[in-house]
């Protein structure tokens, strides 16, 4: 799988890219029914919602279900990715964002960047996120919002140098929110745009957008897979101590595309 180069151009023009039904409906039951086996083990990976038993975001599956160790590979994903990166590429961060009915909270407008230059002293913003949405995504249960083409005004300047926030979480971008002055200016001139669609469409997101989500209050589920990739030469160089491995990851041995079906389906090499 290759972007067209209008596709390319949308990405770096905008910032974001949307790629509609990537992944077909028993792909994404597969990876639906993963989650709900990962997200069910307890440990530091597991992120609850605030007061409550339902997980908010569960991280680095890739590295406990094969499934997932699957679809980073996946040349549907990798082929994108090495296009706008270039082909020596490792996973970052890989996280599944969960907006149960009713109750999944938002997430503050920010950029990603500021968070992994700050937390993890990472160098360059030589990344990407690739989305997937593992359930229908409308207005009404809290759908990602962006800023399309913020990315070109670069990482807010200011806030604590990487030492001071080195031993932060930052797993949440609250520390690092837009302030309503900065975020009013950026929408005025770019403008929101939220991605919605079928489960299984990917949407390609700069690591610099300003990007942000409200809370879920419809009946209905909103998980939200998000691979980050990054440039082999740019690892972090931690100041401090390192955050943990299931949200910084690593390993950063480039990523090879394996062609198949996903373990769990019809002719499958591995078994889920
Ligand atoms: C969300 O899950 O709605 C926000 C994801 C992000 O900030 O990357
Ligand atoms: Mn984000």
């Amino acid at each position: 799988m290759q972007l067209s180069q209008e596709q390319l151009h949308e990405y770096r023009e905008r910032g974001v890219l949307t790629l509609d039904a990537l992944l077909t409906p028993d792909e994404v039951e597969v990876l639906r029914e993963a989650y709900l086996r990962d997200s069910s083990v307890q440990g530091d990976h597991r992120v609850a919602e605030r007061g409550r038993e339902e997980a908010r975001a569960v991280y680095a599956s890739h590295l406990r279900c094969p499934e997932f160790g699957a679809l980073v590979r996946s040349p549907r994903i990798l082929g994108p990715v090495r296009q706008i990166l270039g082909r020596n590429v490792y996973i970052y961060q890989f996280k599944i964002n969960s907006k149960p009915p009713f109750l999944g909270g938002g997430w503050a407008w920010h950029r990603d960047f500021t968070a992994w230059r700050l937390a993890d002293n990472l160098p360059k913003p030589l990344l990407v996120n690739v989305g997937v949405l593992l359930d229908e995504v409308t207005e009404f249960n809290g759908p990602v919002v962006f800023a399309p083409g913020s990315h070109h005004q670069g990482a807010i300047q200011g806030g604590p140098p990487a030492r001071e926030a080195a031993s932060q979480q930052h797993l949440d971008p609250d520390d690092i929110a837009l302030t309503a002055e900065e975020l009013t200016g950026l929408v005025d001139r770019y403008g929101m745009e939220s991605v919605k669609g079928t489960p299984g469409t990917v949407m390609l997101f700069h690591p610099e957008i300003v990007h942000g989500s409200a809370a879920n209050i419809s009946p209905f589920p909103r998980k939200l897979l998000i691979m980050t990739y990054n440039d082999c030469s740019n690892a972090p160089r931690p100041l401090g101590l390192p955050r943990p491995e299931y949200i910084v990851c690593r390993d950063t041995t480039p990523l090879e595309p394996v062609d198949g079906p996903l373990p769990g389906l019809p002719g499958a090499q591995v078994t889920a």
